[in-house]
């Protein structure tokens, strides 16, 4: 069953956090628990997995040198494809009444690319996606950098582009500005993600019900 019946929009909820936040087991234990709940939801990516998205992850890996300012409006690009395109658009999927669950959207660009250009720049260079689709929740996991890099020395041992420590700081110290330049126009969460897992799953559980419209 849709969230939304008789032609209602659906609802579109991001996750944001530096890596290794814990965003991916989040979404999919939250996605388990709505559909437990005999809920439709459609869970999604960014950086996508289409054309842009897939360049984006060749350029983080490093086999593709980039200059900073060009990534930041191919972020802003595979978002616009992300939205509006004729297959699995999300701007489509909201008017038609679907819950979307979404790991990373613009406030990831604003917190990471705002290591190299002005905040402002990059809130500019994505102002026709927010037009498009502002998300109703943005979820942001909150945990220590150095909690987070020793999961994903853990997890790999090919670092991206991003995650050495003191980038990772900054980027979750970017996350906060624009959390507060932007609290008047956007409705944010910020959660102690340096609780257990699943303390941690009940928290988010229940603001996103929050957000769903009651049956
Ligand atoms: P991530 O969610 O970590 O993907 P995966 O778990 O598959 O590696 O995202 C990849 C990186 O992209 C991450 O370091 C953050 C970065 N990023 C930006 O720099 N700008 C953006 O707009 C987005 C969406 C992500």
């Amino acid at each position: 069953m849709q969230i939304s019946g008789n032609g209602q929009r659906g609802r579109f909820i991001v996750f944001e956090g530096i890596d290794g936040s814990g965003k991916s087991t989040q979404i999919q234990m939250i996605s388990n628990r709505i559909r437990d709940m005999k809920l439709q939801v459609y869970t999604t990516f960014e950086p996508t997995a289409g054309t842009i998205g897939s360049l984006i992850r060749q350029m983080l890996s490093g086999k593709i040198k980039i200059d900073q300012r060009t990534l930041a409006f191919l972020f802003a690009a595979d978002r616009m494809d992300h939205l509006v395109n004729d297959e699995n658009g999300l701007r489509e999927k909201i008017d038609q009444g679907e819950l979307v669950i979404c790991d990373r959207y613009y406030f990831s660009s604003y917190a990471y690319h705002a290591q190299h250009m002005d905040m402002e720049w990059v809130i500019h260079a994505n102002s026709l996606n927010a037009d498009i689709l502002r998300p109703d929740l943005t979820v942001f996991i909150d945990v220590e950098p150095e909690t987070c890099l020793e999961r994903i020395k853990n997890n790999r041992s090919d670092l991206e582009m991003y995650e050495k420590i003191d980038i990772m700081k900054k980027v979750r110290s970017n996350y906060l500005t624009a959390f507060e330049r932007l609290k008047d126009i956007e409705k944010i969460v910020v959660i102690d993600g340096n609780q257990p897992v699943d303390h941690v799953g009940d928290i988010i559980f229940r603001e996103v019900m929050k957000t769903i419209p009651p049956a």
